[in-house]
């Protein structure tokens, strides 16, 4: 059988991205393709520059060198004023949610709405009811952030990334916080709200599970380099010490216990790593997982 590769439209490329704090340097000639339309992860321990590399690709950092190019256009040197326009076709959620404490749910959702366009209130009554409905907020629009489970406000923060209509959403660490059960529910939004927008969705994270119920295609950084990225299929069946010992969350391979027990070896073999030669590919989680629909 002839075996097609699907040629996928990138619509954010990074072309050797570097970027340091002083002398540590944390992000190193990073280049991907982040496919439009698809789910992409970005995997790495703690401390690996995970949400730098977000902050750089929607221009609240500036690389040292590289190129960054966001649906066409170079954004690395452009005027705020053109930064501007670019981050409006990100819906960014983070890390914890990032609600406004004194506003209702309904009025965080609306927030972009009325800060960004000129909208009136039925319309954007619309759009809210619309995106609250897609993540199951609809009878909890009334309540302030304080007064609602980890979990609803992660849902709410996905809600109002939404309601500009992103090509692009990202997501930094969508799981912090939540118990295994609710990322789940969580995961099985984001596939929902994928398909339903078309829009990319970009997510930074170190769950596996999350990752291998969501994602299409994934990158795993390790000592600012990044040491692959490719399809979530292929990344799976690595022989990669590296992806292979991230993935199945081993304590025995390249990756130690902090940055300084690291090996610095990104090249090491499979087979300088008997414990993780042994171990079983990585499983997919959407046929596992007790949640997955
Ligand atoms: N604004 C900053 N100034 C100096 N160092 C920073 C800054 N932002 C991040 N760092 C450092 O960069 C490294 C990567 O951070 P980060 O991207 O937050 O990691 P993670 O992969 O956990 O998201 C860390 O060592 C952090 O201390
Ligand atoms: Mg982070």
């Amino acid at each position: 059988m002839l075996i097609v590769a699907e040629t996928v439209e990138p619509v954010i490329s990074l072309r050797g991205v570097t970027k340091a704090f002083g002398s540590h340097t944390v992000l190193s000639d990073v280049t991907f393709d982040v496919p439009k339309g698809k789910t992409t992860a970005i995997l790495g321990p703690s401390g690996t520059g995970k949400s730098v590399l977000l902050k750089n690709i929607i221009g609240l950092l500036r690389p040292d060198a590289g190129e960054i190019w966001v649906e066409g256009e170079q954004i690395v040197g452009m005027k705020d004023k053109d930064l501007y326009r670019i981050r409006r076709k990100f819906g960014v959620l983070f890390q914890d949610g990032a609600l406004f404490g004194s506003m209702t749910l309904y009025d965080n959702i609306a927030f972009p709405l009325r800060e960004h366009t000129r909208k009136g209130e039925k319309e954007i009554r619309e759009i809210v009811h619309k995106n609250a409905e897609l993540v199951g907020l609809m009878d909890h629009l009334r309540k302030l952030p304080g007064e609602v489970s980890g979990g609803m406000k992660k849902r709410a923060g996905l809600a109002r990334a939404l309601v500009m209509e992103p090509a692009i959403v990202l997501f930094d660490e969508p799981d912090s916080g939540l118990d295994p059960v609710r990322v789940a529910y969580l995961d099985d939004l984001v596939r929902k709200s994928q398909a339903e927008t078309g829009a990319t969705f970009f997510i930074i994270t170190h769950n596996i599970p999350s990752v291998m119920r969501t994602a299409d295609y994934m990158g795993i950084l390790f000592r600012s380099k990044l040491v692959r990225f490719a399809s979530k299929e292929e990344m799976r069946t690595s022989d990669n010490p590296i992806i292979r010992q991230f993935l199945t969350g081993k304590a025995a391979g390249p990756i130690g216990m902090d940055e300084m027990a690291d090996s610095g070896d990104i090249d090491a073999k499979l087979e300088d790593y008997p414990e993780l030669a042994e171990a079983d590919g990585v499983h997919d989680g959407v046929h596992d997982g007790v949640m997955s629909v």
